[in-house]
């Protein structure tokens, strides 16, 4: 039987059921993010306990770390324009947008406000100097959940199985390479999470 869309919570870290949860996310998204959310969410749990963190916090983080990937880009620029934001965020897309304003529209839409699960869909993309212990298990979960096919994933999830640090490392230096080849703008942030996390501790 096609599990890929089955997924439910004891906890939604929300007034919201956990029905309601899964259904404003499949409004949101397309089938191929929404089984890409519930595999990300299913690694975060294997994740969380394999490193001994709070499995449903991870749960719901991974399911909702691209619950605001799709929202308009209009809708986007008006939120970043009107609620507070960095205005230099104009500058960039969705694809940094979704994390770090995603986190807006899961509050104000899916009434979540937990601040382990927000920091970690804000650092999902960017990753962060100084990750939370369930930071680094969005990172990865969304890097190595089973529909990853890249190059290079066996070792990725590997490292990953190895420690948290070697897998954020492996896949900083991952994308950085995979930017500058598609001489692609490298996002401050995902920077300095390189020099934290992807260097040898000897440099
Ligand atoms: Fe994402
Ligand atoms: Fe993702």
């Amino acid at each position: 039987m096609d599990n890929s869309y089955d997924i439910s919570f004891t906890n939604t870290f929300s007034s919201l059921t956990s029905e309601e949860l899964v259904n404003k996310a499949k409004n949101r998204l397309s089938d191929f993010r929404y089984t890409h959310c519930v595999r990300t969410a299913k690694t975060s749990v294997d994740l969380a306990k394999h490193y001994g963190l709070d499995v449903e916090r991870a749960k719901v983080a991974g399911f909702l770390h691209d619950y605001a990937k799709e929202i308009p880009v209009e809708e986007y620029v008006r939120v970043i324009k009107e609620e507070g934001f960095d205005q230099d965020l104009l500058n960039w897309n969705r694809g940094i947008w979704h994390g770090v304003v995603g986190v807006y529209f899961i509050e104000k839409e899916l009434d979540v406000h937990d601040e382990q699960i927000l920091n970690a869909i804000r650092n999902h993309t960017t990753g962060s100097p100084n990750m939370a212990e369930l930071d680094k298990v969005i990172f990865l979960a969304d890097f190595i959940e089973p529909g990853r096919k890249f190059a290079g994933v066996e070792d990725a999830r590997s490292q990953t199985a190895l420690s948290l640090d070697d897998g954020v490392g492996f896949e900083l230096r991952h994308t950085l390479t995979y930017l500058i080849e598609d001489q692609a703008k490298v996002y401050p942030k995902t920077l300095a999470s390189y020099n934290v996390y992807g260097v040898k501790q000897s440099n």
